[in-house]
């Protein structure tokens, strides 16, 4: 097996609120291979971005990384000094943000902030690669274009934008944050089939994060699903979106249309993801999970159910 590009190691992650410590990431573990695309799913708040914020050296207080590692390409990230890390991130990994609008400077034009990036980076003839960027991203007119401000770039073009800053240093790992959310279907699909064609051009390594499991089954190698701040089920997603085995992927599934069976009804999980702080030992999905037995309330490791295939639950 080739090494992992990036390999997270029982990570957590926790904020220091007034009223205690939020446990936003308890114990995750994960690898990304190179080239590969894996999918992280899971409703707001189960710690998706806070995870992939840590990769990036992005944790800041009240916020604190409390345990674990992070290796990206033979290199622990944890404790990484501020220079080294600035280096990293652009050149060997790329983030783009939930909220295009808030991640791009609204008072800097575009290309101001796209020429810079690849300036740090030591790329010569910036301009010109700007311009080489935001035409592959499907930017029309992107020489003229340059001089726009944000807000003059309607919301999928701001996507589009921030998908060619990402990929403007060749990354050899794109992080993408809910790439879609903010946009329409159409759009929706125009950036995800453009992210998917930069990975094979480029031999990329992509994380997608969303709480799309069509998105997953349409572009993911491997799926994880995370809730309340750990992994639940990890495997490749044609195995996890053809079989569940934890009944959070489970009600995760049966919360979003089936396009190949329109009669299936649509039935969302009930309840809500439990307050982060001081929860009980036992399986955080417990309170909502319609298969809950007594013996769900000790901790419940990580299993691992076959090849690449691992299950936290006591029914597996
Ligand atoms: N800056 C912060 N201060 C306090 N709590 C935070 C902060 N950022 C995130 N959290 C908490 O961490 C948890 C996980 O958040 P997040 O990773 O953003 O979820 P997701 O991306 O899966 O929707 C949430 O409960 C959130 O309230
Ligand atoms: S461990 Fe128990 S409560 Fe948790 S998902 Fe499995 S059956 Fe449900
Ligand atoms: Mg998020």
């Amino acid at each position: 097996m080739t090494e992992p590009l990036l390999e997270i190691t029982d990570l957590r992650v926790a904020f220091h609120a007034r009223h205690g410590k939020v446990r936003a990431v308890d114990g995750v573990s994960l690898t990304v291979a190179p080239g590969e695309c894996l999918g992280i799913v899971g409703e707001s708040g189960s710690g998706k971005s806070v995870t992939f914020a840590a990769v990036m050296g992005l944790i800041r207080p009240p916020g604190r990384i409390e345990a674990g590692r992070i290796r990206f390409a033979g290199r622990d990230l944890v404790g990484l000094d501020a220079a080294s890390y600035r280096q990293l991130r652009g050149r060997d990994i790329a983030m783009t943000l939930q909220d295009a609008q808030t991640s791009l400077n609204p008072a800097l034009t575009v290309g101001t902030q796209i020429i810079e990036v690849l300036a740090a980076h030591g790329e010569g003839n910036a301009r010109a690669r700007a311009v080489e960027m935001m035409t592959m991203v499907g930017i029309p007119a992107a020489e003229r274009r340059l001089g726009d401000y944000p807000h003059q770039f309607s919301g999928g073009m701001r996507q589009r934008m921030m998908v060619a800053i990402a990929l403007s240093c060749r990354p050899k790992l794109l992080i993408a944050d809910e790439p879609t959310t903010a946009l329409d279907v159409t759009i929706q699909a125009q950036v995800l089939e453009l992210i998917a064609s930069i990975r094979a051009k480029l031999g990329m390594s992509v994380v997608l994060i969303t709480h799309d499991l069509g998105v997953v089954a349409d572009y993911c190698d491997r799926v994880a699903v995370m809730y309340a701040g750990q992994i639940v089920e990890a495997g490749r997603t044609a195995d996890i979106i053809g079989s569940p085995r934890h009944p959070y992927t489970e009600g995760l599934l049966a919360s979003v249309p089936d396009l190949h069976n329109l009669d299936r009804p649509i039935r969302p999980i009930e309840g809500q993801v439990p307050d982060l702080i001081d929860l009980p030992p036992g399986c955080r999905f417990l309170p909502r999970c319609p298969k809950a037995r007594p013996d769900c309330a000790k901790p419940v490791p990580m299993r691992a159910v076959g090849e690449g295939r691992n299950v936290r639950c006591v029914l597996t």
